[in-house]
């Protein structure tokens, strides 16, 4: 299973300055829930906005055109191309993309499912989800998620699958 797992707002901004626009732990918890015990595949800049490195109980692969800025981290491992990181996680059941945008352009035509939490709030930021053609995608699940002194902005969480998918 390949898929894109994503956190937008209205306007489809997903980073700013390197990091998310909002803090909205109900999604990070969801992200972890959807993503442990899998592949998780993500451009150096967004590895690089985690905290604490390697997210834990999965396996982490970043893309980088220097591989070598990366030989100190651990629980790792480093692509430059995605030839190379295909054949990282061929064998793999579940595999998330986890962005920025020149991953979810590069596994685009392939993405059998899109996870994506929308945010129904605005804010500002310079990094935005690339264009999705959902009428090739149906909407399989959508979960109202809970707005409450941490989490100040109403959320949802919908996953869609690709029409026609062979499962
Ligand atoms: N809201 C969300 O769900 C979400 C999800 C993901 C990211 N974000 C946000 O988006 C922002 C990060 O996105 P971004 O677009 O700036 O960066 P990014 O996609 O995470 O990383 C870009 C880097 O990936 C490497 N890369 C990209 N294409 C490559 C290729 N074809 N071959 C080799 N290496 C390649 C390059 O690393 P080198 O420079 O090392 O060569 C490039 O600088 C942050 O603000 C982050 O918080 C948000």
């Amino acid at each position: 299973m390949l898929a894109f797992i994503w956190a937008e707002d209205q306007n489809h901004l997903i980073g700013q300055n390197g990091h998310l626009p909002w803090s909205l732990p109900a999604d990070l918890h969801y992200l972890k829930q959807t993503t442990l015990n899998s592949t998780i595949v993500m451009g150096a800049k967004t590895f690089q906005s985690f905290p604490n490195g390697a997210l834990p109980q999965r396996k982490n692969l970043v893309l980088s055109h220097e591989p070598q800025k990366f030989s100190n981290e651990k629980n790792i491992q480093v692509a430059n191309s995605k030839v190379q990181l295909q054949k990282l996680f061929a064998h793999d059941s579940r595999v998330f993309i986890f962005g920025g945008p020149a991953l979810f352009q590069m596994f685009l035509s392939e993405v059998q499912y899109l996870y994506v939490t929308q945010i129904t709030a605005q804010f500002v930021g310079d990094t935005w989800m690339i264009p999705i053609d959902y009428s090739q995608f149906e909407l399989i699940k959508r979960t109202q998620g809970t707005v409450d002194k941490v989490n100040l902005w109403p959320h949802e969480f919908l996953l869609y699958r690709r029409k026609n998918l062979e499962i």
